[in-house]
């Protein structure tokens, strides 16, 4: 399981000025508002049972978010009964299956990938920060490790890669992957993934989270011996 990794990702490592924690119970339900955009994303780990839901939202949430001002919000649960109540108490316009995929460690440590021709694939810890400065974090920068890949010909980036590794429970969280839509198929997501998971000690199993719409990283995910381990449920709405 990742819901506690996709906490350390989402809610803490990317919090800073903009994107803020609003509430946090002790069970690790947390919301966070953005500021600029002015969105709600609400996050409900495993051990939340959907007959906690209308005391836990009326203690925390109070209205329904559109009340509040707030132009999207996201609701994501692994119980499927949690996010169907959601979808009909709030009129939900979406309504998405996230899979959460893992890889064994076995077959992590087996994997040795090589990088297209003319490309170069290289730590590169700020460049997130840089691309994305309203959502990276100082925090994030220290607890998550970023590869880009490199187009040797102008020097342009490609693509990226960011994880975060738990030592104790020997657990790695592929956060984010992307290719630059005019570099796509031509094999650099999977070699960024390669170099990712080739970078982990012996033992860890990697985990990461994919919508079940997005086909093309489903089918590579699956080809890089990654399997579905659970659903979660995601329910969102916008109020323009
Ligand atoms: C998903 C993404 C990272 C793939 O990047 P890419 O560099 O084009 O992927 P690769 O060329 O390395 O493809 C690796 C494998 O993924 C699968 N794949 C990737 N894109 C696909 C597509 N559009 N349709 C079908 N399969 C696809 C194929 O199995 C492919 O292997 P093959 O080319 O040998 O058939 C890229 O499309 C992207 O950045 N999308 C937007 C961000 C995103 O969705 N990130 C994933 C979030 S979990």
């Amino acid at each position: 399981m990742c819901d506690d990794l996709i906490v350390a990702h989402f809610f803490k490592a990317s919090a800073n000025g903009s994107t803020k924690v609003l509430t946090e119970t002790a069970d690790a339900h947390v919301f966070v508002q953005n500021d600029p955009l002015n969105q709600l994303w609400m996050f409900f780990p495993g051990t939340f049972q959907p007959t906690e839901l209308d005391d836990w939202l009326s203690r925390h949430l109070s209205d329904h978010p559109a009340g509040k001002g707030f132009t999207y919000w996201s609701f994501t649960a692994y119980n499927k009964e949690t996010a169907l109540k959601i979808y009909k108490d709030w009129s939900a316009a979406t309504f998405d299956v996230l899979y959460e995929m893992s890889l064994p460690a076995a077959a992590s440590g087996s994997s040795h990938g090589s990088c297209p021709h003319a490309f170069n694939i290289r730590l590169d810890p700020t460049f997130l920060k840089s691309h994305d400065p309203d959502h990276i974090s100082e925090a994030f920068i220290k607890a998550e490790t970023t590869f880009t890949i490199v187009d040797e010909h102008n020097g342009h980036i490609a693509g990226f890669v960011t994880f975060l590794v738990d030592d104790d429970t020997k657990r790695i969280y592929i956060s984010s992957i992307e290719v630059f839509p005019s570099y796509r198929r031509r094999g650099l997501a999977k070699a960024l993934m390669k170099r990712a998971l080739e970078s982990q000690k012996e033992g860890y199993t990697i985990w990461l989270t994919v919508f079940a719409e997005n086909m093309g990283a489903v089918a590579m995910y699956f080809g890089l011996g990654f399997s579905i381990h659970r659903c979660l449920w995601v329910v969102g709405g916008a109020n323009p």
